[in-house]
């Protein structure tokens, strides 16, 4: 039996009922952008994650765009992101005319290295985007304290990471502004596009809301030029309702993962070490594998589906190339892109599914 990277039809099976009966109900009341159901959206996610507000947007892209203009950041500026994440991280840095300034990651974690933040700082650097990677948190720890010691404002890119904790504290609340993204494959995900930011500061969330919706409190009069980056009613109202279920979802996700960390036990795999701090939501299940197409190949034949989370640094992205990065700049990130390759966990799968990948990993290189 096939067992694929992600299987979300079988979840919406699950909780079909319920979905359909809410997005009936949004069409009934015709609350399409915006409104009623994106409020009661984000007051519920607000408190899942302890912040005091949460807004509402159309992608995480967009949630981390809106934090750049928020913070100020503008031409001229610099931005630290880890060469190891989804891309988006860095562009929205570039939307807003800054420069992002990539550092490596650590070997064990393969998340941003505290250690190799401080060297890429300078009097122009105004933030740190930290990457919650895979649903695991980055040493909070460590980034924060560099942050304050510089009066750099922290950003915390959690778009993979919904109710991961760090100290036993949910993520979202530890930096200035947090963005998380709703994409349909994420720990939280929509029935389409959607994000949005939390914060503790109410200026930044009252700005945010005034840019998504084309910097307008009254209605045709702008001060500024905005964005229309507002959230569906329609995946509001969806969000909802799996919000309600994401604690559960996040557990079975745990107990998979528990399932491949006890059962692979091959010299050619490692895993991401899980520092003691740290609660990961494992997004995805990623490892490292020697010859890593060969690893691939050899899952394909016992029809296990794999991904790779990502195959080429942000460093070395073609859209990057103008900032003269060079092959061996950030060489651990650059030897995690060669070697990484993510395999199935997702809460609907069967224990038999993990354990028989867990066989098949074992005999991967015998
Ligand atoms: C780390 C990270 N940042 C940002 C994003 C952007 O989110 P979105 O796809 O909702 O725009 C994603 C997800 O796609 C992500 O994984």
């Amino acid at each position: 039996m096939k067992i694929p990277f992600l299987d979300l039809k079988k979840q919406y099976r699950t909780i079909k009922k319920v979905i359909d009966s809410v997005i009936q109900n949004v069409l009934i009341d015709g609350a399409f952008s915006g409104g009623p159901y994106v409020e009661k959206f984000e007051k519920n996610f607000a408190k899942y994650i302890g912040a005091k507000y949460a807004v509402g947007v159309n992608s995480g892209t967009s949630a981390l765009h809106l934090a750049m203009i928020a913070l100020g950041i503008k031409e001229g500026d610099e931005v630290v992101v880890p060469a190891n994440t989804f891309i988006a991280t860095a562009w929205a840095v570039s939307y807003v005319g800054a420069k992002p300034v990539f550092v490596d990651c650590k070997r064990d974690t393969w998340q941003i290295d505290p250690a190799k933040i401080e060297k890429r700082l300078n009097e122009k650097t105004k933030a740190i985007i930290g990457v919650h990677l895979f649903g695991q948190p980055f040493d909070i720890d460590q980034v924060l304290a560099i942050a304050k010691n510089h009066g750099l404002f922290l950003v915390e890119d959690c778009a993979q990471a919904h109710g991961a904790k760090y100290r036993r504290k949910t993520v979202g609340t530890f930096g200035d502004i947090a963005c998380f993204s709703f994409y349909p494959s994420k720990n939280l995900g929509a029935y389409g596009e959607g994000g949005a930011v939390t914060t503790n500061n109410f200026e930044y969330a009252k700005r945010i809301k005034f840019l998504r919706n084309h910097a307008s409190v009254k209605k045709y009069e702008h001060e500024e030029v905005g964005f229309n980056m507002r959230m569906d009613g329609i995946q509001a109202a969806i969000l909802d309702v799996k919000l309600k279920y994401l604690n559960r979802w996040n557990r079975r996700r745990k107990e998979v993962a528990r399932i491949y960390q006890t059962g692979i036990k091959n010299r050619l795999i490692i895993m991401q070490s899980q520092p003691i701090l740290t609660e990961s939501v494992y997004y995805v299940f990623v490892i490292t594998a020697v010859r890593r197409e060969e690893f691939m190949q050899h899952l394909k034949k016992h029809k296990i589906e794999t991904k790779i989370h990502y195959p080429i640094p942000c460093h070395l992205q073609k859209a990057y190339r103008h900032l003269g990065y060079r092959k061996g700049d950030l060489p651990v990130a650059e030897d995690f892109s060669r070697n990484c390759v993510s395999i199935p966990l997702y809460p609907e799968m069967t224990n038999q599914e993990v354990k028989r990948i867990c066989r098949i990993i074992n005999e991967y290189g015998d």
